[in-house]
């Protein structure tokens, strides 16, 4: 074993745990878990009775198959606070990630929840290479988005001097890295690369920074990207996963000594992955839905939520906790655009304000240089003014960039031009 490796297991014996003492400490947390969840969410209880189950039921690990799953929809039901288990006195933070509709879906924390992520996320930064003299540069963006805060409060957490610079402002960016000398950035992979010809364009080798080490998520990425992004800069670059509902980032992260897929930090999670279609549980080893349960959450417990994220259970490697693959695909059609998660439904509640524009519309994800760059093609409706076609257009793009928070291009069609559909209309077509 190597010395990261090393180090974070001195730092965290549980991340070399036994795989009976993880299922024994998975086992009395889970049972915690689905208790506070019954006794205090009118929505587990309500599930749960008419599934015919009951906390008491959870015997063994394998018992959770039994417990119904949680899917955004459940948040969406419950909008804003209905999943929240304890009183709002007791919660110290919102945050808030993409609904499929208008409504974001809501996650609420305790005092208690931010410490257990803030420690993962020290973790996952301390698997990554990463040490308490280190400087972070933190451009995921800050807000309602879990991006930015849970990367800080993790780093903080470690010991690090966090740069909490946020998204965009790219000249600032540089000059803070060019001036500050940060040894890690945390950043979605596709910023890091505009990043780097930003760097280019300034005459500036991103080989020569003080960069060592780049922790990127948030989005897909690839092996091939890793390569490139590690040329370019001549850094470590691993990946970090999560989602807002389950917490944010850090729920699994890749060890820099192996660079295997990220480990999924299963002192605080249960994973499973299921047949996408079925739902039945898969073995280890072969692909379907993410499903994802979380151990410590007294704000908002999260049983079995359905991540749509697709990808397989690898055993572990650098730590006895198990790793995943690389997630690649979704089962839904959530679009990860400039690290931000929108669903095409989100767009059509936004066209259909518009009386001038009609119900048909498809949507076209390209490349700008490295960034995502989204362009709409909508028809106006019969029989509307130019200046009014012309005025809806501009109202959609602004809604669309209050609302959602992304520049689209909207790309006008007369009637008939968008091509009608045999079956299931394809409303996306990704050229990336
Ligand atoms: O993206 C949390 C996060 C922030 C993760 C910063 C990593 C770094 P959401 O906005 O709720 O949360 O989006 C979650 O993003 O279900 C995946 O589809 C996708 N995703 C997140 N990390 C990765 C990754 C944050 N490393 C959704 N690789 C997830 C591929 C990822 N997809």
């Amino acid at each position: 074993m190597g010395r990261i490796i090393d180090h974070c297991v001195e730092c965290e014996p549980v991340l070399a745990a036994s795989r009976d003492k993880i299922a024994a400490l998975q086992l009395k947390k889970l049972q915690w878990t689905l208790n506070h969840a019954y006794d205090n969410v009118a929505m587990y209880k309500a599930k749960y009775d008419a599934a015919g189950v009951h906390p008491d039921d959870l015997k063994h690990l394998d018992d959770l198959a039994k417990f119904p799953f949680t899917t955004k929809e459940d948040l969406r039901q419950n909008y804003p606070f209905g999943m929240f288990a304890v009183p709002m006195k007791d919660i110290v933070r919102i945050h808030a990630s993409s609904g499929t509709t208008g409504k974001p879906t809501v996650v609420g924390y305790t005092q208690n929840d931010i410490d257990v992520w803030s420690n993962l996320v020290a973790r996952s930064i301390r698997a990554s290479g990463g040490r308490a003299e280190h400087k972070v540069h933190i451009a995921y963006g800050y807000g309602l988005f879990t991006g930015g805060l849970g990367a800080h409060y993790g780093a903080e957490a470690l010991g690090c001097t966090v740069i909490p610079m946020s998204g965009g402002q790219t000249d600032k960016q540089i000059q803070l890295i060019m001036d500050f000398e940060p040894e890690i950035i945390m950043v979605t992979p596709s910023y890091l690369l505009a990043l780097a010809d930003a760097f280019a364009e300034r005459g500036i080798d991103p080989r020569t920074t003080s960069l060592k080490i780049g922790i990127f998520g948030a989005e897909p990425w690839s092996e091939e990207m890793r390569r490139e992004i590690e040329g370019k800069f001549d850094i470590d670059a691993v990946d970090i996963y999560g989602l807002s509902e389950l917490m944010g980032p850090g729920l699994a992260n890749e060890c820099a000594e192996t660079k295997d897929g990220a480990v999924i930090w299963e002192d605080a999670f249960v994973p499973e992955i299921v047949d996408p279609n079925s739902f039945t549980p898969l073995e280890d080893g072969t692909s379907g839905e993410f499903v994802l349960t979380a151990l410590f959450k007294e704000a908002m417990p999260i049983i079995r939520y359905r991540t749509k994220d697709l990808t397989r259970l690898l055993p572990g490697t650098a730590f006895t906790h198990r790793r995943f693959e690389r997630i690649t695909a979704r089962t839904d059609d959530m679009m990860i655009i400039r690290g931000v998660n929108v669903f095409p439904s989100q767009i059509e509640e936004i066209i259909l304000q518009e009386p001038a524009l009609s119900a048909h519309y498809q949507i076209t994800l390209t490349k700008e240089g490295r960034m995502d760059a989204i362009s709409i093609a909508v028809e106006g409706r019969v029989g509307q003014s130019f200046d009014s076609l012309e005025q809806a257009a501009k109202s959609l793009a602004g809604k669309i960039k209050a609302q959602i928070g992304i520049s689209a291009w909207i790309n006008l069609k007369s009637s008939g031009e968008i091509p009608r559909s045999q079956g299931k209309a394809v409303r996306v077509v990704d050229k990336r």
